[in-house]
């Protein structure tokens, strides 16, 4: 099979990982920067040119859009689906878990175990807000954060209320959190592949520090995962429509709350803490499932 890979950087370790393994197994793998994808769009046949020359005879295409370039990444993602090639994660299904708050509603939705979260707009409600979500200590986290930057913990409610003033006074959106203490600085990361937690990893954050991200100073090993656990990583994943995703979960004292559901998880931290071949599992998807004109949605919505 032709696979693309939609990737800004052929030397990522996620992506040499995924031209690897899919050659290994006897596919010809290309990849495509999506930025230098051009659509074109007329009544007739949807169509991809990439450097000059016209995209054609692909069964399959792995996204991997960075946050920076969602909006081209998955139009470029949704021409492909239109032009009936098997999508390993929707378009759609990128957007959506790519807006926090919409992500959060959905799981609240279908009864996800959460940390009890709030967004309010008028800065006349963020007293309520605070103690709706359990008051002090609280975590607060800018939308558009990653990689732990915007995460802070707030110990006090003076503490919690200043943040929230600098957060609206940068116009910055943010959501409050319940603070899960008894978590110790660990999160554990569920990858997700079709219906099963295929690896996982535990990351506990260095001394004196609430966050794990290997970023702030995180490590990683591997972990043992419960089966609630893994219920609730592959449930969350379905809710969200995509086949493979990141799951993080968090162990609370009344059991494991979704922090986040990623949707072009990296494979470097999971391979190494796992020692599981992640990407040739991901190839292995693609095989069961790619057809032509295999998506739910062919680029609507
Ligand atoms: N409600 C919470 N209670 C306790 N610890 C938390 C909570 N939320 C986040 N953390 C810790 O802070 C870390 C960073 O938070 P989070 O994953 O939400 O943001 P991020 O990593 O900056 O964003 P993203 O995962 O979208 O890149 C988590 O991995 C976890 O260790
Ligand atoms: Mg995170």
């Amino acid at each position: 099979m032709k696979i693309a890979i939609l990737s800004r950087n052929r030397n990522l370790y996620s992506t040499k990982r995924l031209i690897e393994a899919g050659e290994a197994k006897g596919h010809s793998v290309k990849v495509l920067d999506p930025l230098r994808c051009v659509m074109t769009l007329s009544s007739a046949e949807p169509q991809i040119h990439y450097r000059g020359s016209k995209i054609e005879g692909f069964g399959a295409v792995i996204p991997r859009i960075g946050a920076s370039i969602t909006f081209y990444g998955t139009a470029v993602l949704r021409q492909f689906e239109m032009m009936e090639v098997y999508p390993l994660n929707e378009s759609v299904a990128i957007s959506r878990s790519r807006d926090k708050l919409r992500s959060l509603q959905l799981l609240s939705r279908k009864g996800i175990g959460l940390p009890v979260t709030g967004f309010a707009h008028s800065p006349d409600d963020t007293e309520h807000m605070l103690e709706k979500c359990g008051g002090a200590p609280l975590i607060l986290k800018l939308l558009e954060g990653t990689q732990g930057k915007g995460v802070v913990l707030a110990e006090t409610r003076k503490a919690a209320e200043s943040v929230v003033d600098a957060f609206r006074g940068l116009n910055a959106n943010f959501l409050v959190q319940e603070f899960i203490e008894e978590a110790g600085g660990a999160d554990v990361r569920c990858f997700v592949i079709g219906d099963k937690v295929v690896a996982s990893m535990q990351r506990q954050a260095a001394e004196g520090e609430f966050r794990s991200n290997l970023h702030r100073g995180g490590s990683a090993s591997s972990a043992k995962i419960t089966s609630s656990e893994r219920a609730a990583a592959v449930r969350a994943a379905k809710i969200m429509g995509l086949n493979v995703a990141g799951v993080d979960l968090i162990r609370s004292n009344h059991g494991p709350l979704v922090l986040e559901v990623n949707s072009s998880p990296g494979l470097e931290g999971i391979e190494a803490a796992s020692g599981i071949d992640v990407a040739g599992k991901i190839i292995d998807f693609i095989e069961k499932n790619a057809r032509e004109g295999r998506t739910k949605t062919r680029g609507k919505g």
